[in-house]
């Protein structure tokens, strides 16, 4: 049966995004401030409310759920909610996208639990680089996540790169060449203006989806290609291997006219659209009424009457969106 879940442009949600922690081991400069704040225990969803939320969602219709962060991965107690979720036959994808850093632990765990696709952040495969994007010398620690993970079992692990310029874009053939020679998806992402990390500075180091893929034709054919994932990025399959490059472009290409998704951030914050600030409190309803499904799945349903149609990235200070990007992971 079709999702319950529809808002006022006639737009189907079918597809969840679970944060489960605000917190991180990294500090990435388009994401977090190095002293970033974040949430007393407290007022973070426990593992039963995460589940009693995607729950909620799964009995409406939404067909796939990807857990995020912060990084999912620092939330303990993970693995159990995870195979909470995989045990659910009406999924047909139960991702993660992380930070790579824990990947080495945890990877035949999370396949253990049923997750089926892993998309893991890398801007940069130089070391120093990456200490200086990420604000923590793990580079090393994350390649072997990666490879890790390949040996136990996911297939079509996929790099997400936000290239800036100046930054890393001169990195993004040898990004590319990385995702080829281990059998990896990559995508490309254009920076949004989240939670006002230097606002200024992101319009000298915007980098458009046009000119990395520009930068990736010097060096490999890429062929448009009819691969899926379902959510915004466009894929190209580079020539002569399984590797599909993909452009998430929120400013060069708007694809809010076929969103399927929302979010819910670790507290329990129901967020319509990536680009607006609004969001309805799950906490407070599950707290005061614990247990109560059907009052939750009624509240997602009249709250979909107010997802906006689009997201409008904008810098200047009276609109720009405050939340910082660890909030939602994405
Ligand atoms: P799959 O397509 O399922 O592989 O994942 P994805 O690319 O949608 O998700 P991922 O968590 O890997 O996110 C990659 C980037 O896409 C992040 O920067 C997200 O913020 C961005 N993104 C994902 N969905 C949306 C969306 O609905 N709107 C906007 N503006 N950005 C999105
Ligand atoms: N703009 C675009 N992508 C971002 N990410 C984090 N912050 C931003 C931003 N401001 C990316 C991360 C990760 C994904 C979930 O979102 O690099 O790959
Ligand atoms: Fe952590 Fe991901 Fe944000 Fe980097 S982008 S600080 S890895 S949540």
């Amino acid at each position: 049966p079709d999702s319950k879940l529809v808002d006022p442009f006639g737009r189907r949600i079918t597809y969840l995004r679970l944060s489960v922690t605000d917190r991180c081991d990294f500090r990435c400069t388009y994401c977090m401030s190095e002293d970033m704040v974040f949430a007393p225990r407290a007022q973070i969803l426990t593992l039963e409310e995460l589940y009693a939320v995607a729950d909620a969602f799964i009995s409406l219709g939404v067909k796939r759920i990807r857990v995020t962060g912060g990084e999912p991965l620092v939330r303990k107690g993970l693995t159990g909610l995870l195979a909470q979720l995989g045990a659910r036959a009406e999924l047909e994808d139960l991702s993660i996208t992380t930070n790579g850093s824990q990947l080495s632990i945890l990877a035949a765990d999370l396949k253990a639990a049923g997750v089926t696709r892993l998309n893991v952040s890398l801007d940069s495969l130089r070391a120093e680089r990456f200490a200086e994007l990420t604000r923590r010398d793990k580079l090393a620690q994350v390649l072997e996540g990666i490879e890790t993970a390949r040996r136990a079992g996911f297939r079509r692990i996929k790099l997400n790169s936000v290239i800036q310029k100046g930054r890393n874009d001169d990195e993004v053939l040898d990004l590319v060449r990385f995702a080829v020679e281990h059998g990896l998806d990559i995508s490309f992402i254009e920076e949004m203006p989240l939670g006002q990390v230097s606002s200024h500075e992101r319009e000298i180091t915007f980098c458009s989806s046009d000119e990395v893929r520009e930068r990736i034709e010097a060096g490999y054919t890429l062929v448009r290609s009819s691969h899926t994932t379902g959510g915004p990025s466009r894929y190209w399959q580079v020539a002569g291997s399984e590797t599909q490059v993909g452009f998430i472009s929120p400013h060069s290409n708007n694809f809010c006219g076929s969103c399927n998704r929302v979010r819910v951030t670790a507290e329990g914050k129901l967020v319509l659209c990536l680009g607006h600030d609004g969001a309805l409190d799950l906490k407070s309803l599950m707290r005061r009424y614990p247990g109560d499904s059907d009052r939750l799945r009624q509240a997602l349903v009249d709250a979909l009457q107010l997802k906006p149609e689009k997201h409008e990235f904008r810098t200047d200070e009276q609109v720009q969106v405050v939340r910082f990007m660890s909030v939602t992971g994405g």
